[in-house]
This record gives C-alpha cells, structure tokens and sequence, in this order.
C-alpha cells in the first residue's frame, strides 16, 4: 500500500519495476493475488500485469466478515502476471 497522501506519485509502480530489477536474472514471472476491485486490478493492469487465474470465494471463505472495496464486496481472488 501507498500512504493514501503519497498516491498517484508514482511510488507503488516504481516499487514493482524495482522487484522486477532485483529478480531479473532469478525469475522471469512477477505473480500477484488481489481483490477484484476497481481500486487495484487497474493499478496491476497500468503496470503491464494481465489476468491469470481467479480462486473463486477465497474472500468469503478466508475471512470472518465481508469486505468491500469501492462499494464491491471482494469474493474471488484475481491473480495477475507480469512477465519479464
Ligand atoms: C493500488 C496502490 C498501491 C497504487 O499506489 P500508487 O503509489 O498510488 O500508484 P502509482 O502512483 O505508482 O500508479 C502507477 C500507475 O497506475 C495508475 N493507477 C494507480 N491506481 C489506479 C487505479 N485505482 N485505477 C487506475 N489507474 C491507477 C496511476 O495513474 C499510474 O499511471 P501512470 O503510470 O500512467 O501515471 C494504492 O492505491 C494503494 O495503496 N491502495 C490501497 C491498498 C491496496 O489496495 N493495495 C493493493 C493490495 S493488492
């Protein structure tokens, strides 16, 4: 997360490149798992991230109370890949 002041300058997309710097030579795929929400899998897109896989209910079977992200209630997990 980016502190919510600090948003849109940039820092969370850097830190994604900076993790593709870093594991170049090791891996060749960058994974991430989230919510199905308007407020992230858009983010993931604009930094070159593609939908993989979804694990369906995992927010409604892993947590004890339902959670909702701009006005959505999470209920599958996205998972998003990144090859480099
Ligand atoms: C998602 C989050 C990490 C993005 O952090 P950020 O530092 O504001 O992102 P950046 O400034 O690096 O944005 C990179 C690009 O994504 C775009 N972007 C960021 N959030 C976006 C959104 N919700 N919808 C569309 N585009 C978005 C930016 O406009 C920017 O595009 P540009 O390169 O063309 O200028 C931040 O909104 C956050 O902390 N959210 C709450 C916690 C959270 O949801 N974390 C992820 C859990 S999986």
């Amino acid at each position: 997360a980016t502190v919510p002041e600090y948003q849109g300058k940039g820092y969370a997309k850097a830190m994604i490149d900076f993790i593709i710097t870093k594991y170049r030579e090791e891996y060749s795929t960058l994974q991430v798992g989230t919510g199905d929400s308007p407020m992230t899998i858009p983010f993931y897109e604009k930094c070159g991230f593609v939908r993989s896989h979804i694990v369906p209910n995992f927010f409604t079977d892993n947590y004890d109370h339902p959670i909702y992200e701009g006005g959505i209630q999470l209920v599958d997990m996205v998972y998003l890949r990144r090859s480099f």
